[in-house]
Formats: structure tokens, C-alpha cells, sequence
């Protein structure tokens, strides 16, 4: 089998990349802006890259869509502070230029597995959301960070119906939070509110004795998942044995691991305060409270809590996560500490 990952350099398309070579005798072509975190499969004879912008090597992506049998599109710009500082960056990148390669599956007639998001449940009020019955609830458009919803939303919309009419096979999959080794770039700013996802973010605040800042108090829920987790559920949609997952949506995260976003801080606290490389540093960050208007903007609007359903993953996959939250922070965290500590000591 052929697959193409287009943004395999990012947090999921790298780890998923290394698994597929490790583990099978599926090539993979891949396409990024960037390649820092390929080391794993740099050097296999199966992995075939070329550095580029989608949205400039159009006729490079037009031959490898027809080439694969599999699509991954999973470039997309995934971080809040975005959604409300730049929509239409957000816009251009997630729905328009996702919308062409969608297209281009359903004229080749290639399997299409597109990352659908756990933000379009928005401020659902469901204890679990549920793929096929959750309402889908977004605040109003002067909210800017309701766009990277409404985007993945629509496509999402649009994917279902060129399955309906026009017969293009394809899974979505909704990651709920997943973390892991590589998931951003720290910020070497810490005045950079927002540059990256939360965990990143407090790692980045952490290593540089900055404080830690929780939005609106942080007693905001989010659920967790580790990236391996999320891959193993990924291998086996792309294996879809008996063809049996198109056509549906999975949502891949790990209701086990809920926690305030209060809670996640304390947890990473400690674990860096017991780390060996780090437990005898003169001082650590403080954990402070900040307002989301300034921390984000005025186009901010947050999600309460979100936990997946999981039922549909765990019937028709035979999937379900492993790894608890402990462990998801601990191995996370060391990620960082080793890639980072030659440069903080
Ligand atoms: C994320 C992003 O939209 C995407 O990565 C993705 O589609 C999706 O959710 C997912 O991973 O499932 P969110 O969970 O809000 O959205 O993103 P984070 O930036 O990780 O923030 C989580 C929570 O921590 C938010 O309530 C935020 O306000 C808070 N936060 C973030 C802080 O309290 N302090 C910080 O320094 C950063």
C-alpha cells in the first residue's frame, strides 16, 4: 500500500510515518514545509520526502494523490492563540487549501482519512461526545476562534457529501488532545502567550522559570491522550479490514484521562520538580492566573470540558487507549528535558 502524508512533519504525521516503516511494508510519501523531526525515517528505503508548501507544489501533490491509495491531509495550523489572532491564515490553510486536496481524492477516487477535530463539538453540552448524535455548538462569529471549528466542520460536511454523492471513501478521525514527544516548539519567548498547545506551553514555562498561567483559573477540563495511543487506533483505520470504517467518524481520545487544566499544571510542576536533571534548580515557575482577553484576545471563547465517546472506536475498531495521564505527562516531559537541557544547563 501507498500512502501520502501531506504535513508529515508534524506531531502526528512524523510518529505516524515512523510507525508505518517500522512496522510495515507500506511506502510512505510525505511533503512538508520542514523536516526537524524526521530522524526516524530519514534513511528508509520506503520513505520517499520532498520539502515544499502544499499550496505552491500543486502539481507534486495532483501526482502523488493519484500515485496513493491512501490520502492524509494533515497539514493544518492547530493552535488556538492562531484562530484568534490570524481567521484567515486558519481559513486559507485549513478548509481552502485541505478543500483542493479532498477534490483531488474524489477525482482519482482514492481512500481519503481526514483529520476532523475534537473542536467541532465546541461547547457541547453532552458528558460525552458522541460522532453521530452530539450537537455541534459554536459562540458567535465575533469569537474568532470558532473558525478553525467552523472549518473543520464544513469539510467535514463537505467529505460526507461527496461520500453520499459521488461514492469518495473515507474515515474522519477527531483527536481529543493528544500529547507526546514532538507535539510543538517551545517557545523560547515566554511573552509569546499562546504559541503552542498547553502542555508545550508549560513545559516551555517550566524549563525557562517562567510562570505558569492558567486561563480564566484553569478549571477547565480537557481529556488527554497519548500520541502512541492515537496511532495504534490510526494504523488500524488505515488497515480497515473488510473496508468496515468508511464512510464513519471516530472520535480517538482517552475519557480516562480527564483533568482540569489547573490540575495539569500541578502534575507537571511536580514532575519536573522530581526529575533528576531538574530537581535541584534554585527555582521553579509559580502558577498564576491570568484573563483570557489578555492572554488570548478579545475573540476567545473557551470549552469547558470535552470528553470523547469512545464506544464507536472500541466496537468497530477494536480500539482503545492504554496509557494514563501520569505517563502521557511523564514520558512527554522527558521528551523535552532530553532534547532541551544541553541548551538550559
Ligand atoms: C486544541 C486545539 O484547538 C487543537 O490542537 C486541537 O484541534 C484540539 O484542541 C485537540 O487537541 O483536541 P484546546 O484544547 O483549547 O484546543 O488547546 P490548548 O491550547 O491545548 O488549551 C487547553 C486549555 O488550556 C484551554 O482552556 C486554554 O485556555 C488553557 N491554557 C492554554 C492555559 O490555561 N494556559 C496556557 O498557557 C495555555
Amino acid at each position: 500500500m501507498k500512502i501520502l502524508i501531506l504535513g508529515v512533519n508534524g506531531f502526528i504525521g512524523n510518529s505516524l510515518a515512523a510507525r508505518i516503516l517500522q512496522e510495515t511494508d507500506w511506502e510512505v510519501f510525505g511533503m512538508d514545509i520542514r523536516e526537524d523531526k524526521l530522524d526516524m525515517c530519514h534513511g528508509n528505503a520506503k520513505f520517499h520526502f520532498v520539502e515544499g508548501d502544499i499550496s505552491i507544489n500543486k502539481e507534486w501533490v495532483e501526482y502523488h494523490v493519484k500515485k496513493c491509495d491512501v490520502v492524509m491531509p494533515l497539514v493544518a495550523i492547530a493552535t488556538p492563540a492562531t484562530y484568534v489572532r490570524e481567521p484567515l491564515k486558519v481559513f486559507h490553510l485549513d478548509f481552502e487549501e485541505n478543500l483542493n486536496i479532498v477534490r483531488l481524492c474524489v477525482k482519482y477516487g482514492k481512500r481519503l482519512l481526514f483529520p476532523s477535530t475534537s473542536e467541532v463539538y465546541g461547547m457541547c453540552t453532552d458528558k460525552e461526545f458522541n460522532e453521530d448524535e452530539s450537537h455541534l455548538i459554536l459562540g458567535p462569529i465575533r469569537m474568532q476562534r470558532w473558525i478553525y471549528s467552523a472549518s473543520k466542520q464544513l469539510l467535514d460536511r463537505v467529505i460526507w457529501a461527496y461520500g453520499f454523492q459521488q461514492g469518495l471513501k473515507f474515515t474522519l478521525f477527531r483527536p481529543f488532545n493528544w500529547i507526546g514527544p514532538k507535539l510543538d516548539e517551545l517557545a523560547a519567548d515566554p511573552e509569546k502567550e499562546g504559541s503552542s498547545r498547553v502542555v508545550t506551553q508549560f513545559i516551555s514555562s517550566l524549563l525557562l522559570g517562567e510562570p505558569i498561567r492558567l486561563v480564566d483559573g484553569g478549571l477547565q477540563r480537557r481529556c488527554f491522550t497519548y500520541i502512541d495511543d492515537g496511532i495504534n487506533c490510526l494504523m488500524k483505520i488505515i488497515e480497515n479490514k473488510d473496508e468496515r470504517l468508511n464512510g464513519e467518524i471516530f472520535n480517538i481520545g482517552n475519557p480516562d484521562n480527564e483533568a482540569t487544566i489547573k490540575d495539569l499544571a500541578y502534575k507537571l510542576k511536580e514532575l519536573f520538580m522530581n526529575h533528576p536533571a531538574t530537581k535541584n534548580l534554585d527555582k521553579y515557575s509559580e502558577i498564576i492566573e491570568v484573563y483570557s482577553k489578555e492572554f488570548y484576545g478579545e475573540g476567545y471563547q473557551d470549552i469547558n470540558f470535552r470528553v470523547p465517546s469512545i464506544k464507536k472506536a472500541k466496537t468497530l475498531i477494536g480500539w482503545e487507549p492504554k496509557v494514563n495521564l501520569n505517563t502521557a505527562l511523564k514520558k512527554t516531559l522527558e521528551y523535552y528535558l532530553d532534547s532541551n537541557l544541553k541548551v538550559e544547563c
